[in-house]
């Protein structure tokens, strides 16, 4: 079945007619040719995917497109620009936070989602004192990094960029 759906992505509205069954990833790379965020294993366990939806980070390969109507995405490409790069990519770059690049544009995502929910004061497993909240730490990072995986195991450098970010 084919379905219209309407979202914003990157600050620019598209308008969709997409079989129900198309993930937002594929509507992404394949129908609007943002192809920045990355497949991976297309079931939810590597994070290649990752984007920013309403504010809040998600494996665009766990949810189907028309699901989507009206929200606000933000892909590797919204973040920044060549010469206008967004402070976790110039961070990135600075730290060698990456290999071979193709975890990359969903670290990046993940890592801006990341610092988000810290600021909001969403806790996570490691949180020391919920009620208090969260403060930044290598732990918290390794916790809430953790749905994204780097096979050449940048992990350490990818570390040290969010730490700078973070303050
Ligand atoms: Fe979505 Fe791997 S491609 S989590």
């Amino acid at each position: 079945e084919m379905l219209k759906v309407s979202f914003t992505v990157n600050g620019k509205v598209r308008e969709l007619e997409l079989d129900t069954r198309t993930t937002l990833l594929d509507a992404l790379r394949e129908h609007i040719q943002l192809t920045g965020t990355k497949k991976g294993c297309d079931q939810g366990q590597c994070g290649a995917c990752t984007v920013i939806v309403d504010g809040r980070r998600i494996n665009s390969c766990l949810t189907l497109a028309v699901m989507h109507e009206g929200d606000k995405i933000t892909t590797i490409e919204g973040l920044g620009a060549v010469g206008d790069l967004h402070p976790m990519q110039a961070a990135f770059l600075k730290h060698d936070g990456y290999q071979c690049g193709y975890c990359t544009p969903g670290q990046i995502c993940s890592a801006v989602g990341m610092l988000a929910e810290l600021k909001a004061g969403v806790p996570s497993h490691v949180t020391a004192d919920p009620a208090v909240g969260p403060k930044f730490s290598n732990a918290e990072t390794r916790e809430r990094m953790s749905g994204n995986i780097c096979r050449c195991g940048a992990y350490s450098n990818i570390q040290e960029a969010i730490a700078e970010v973070a303050g």
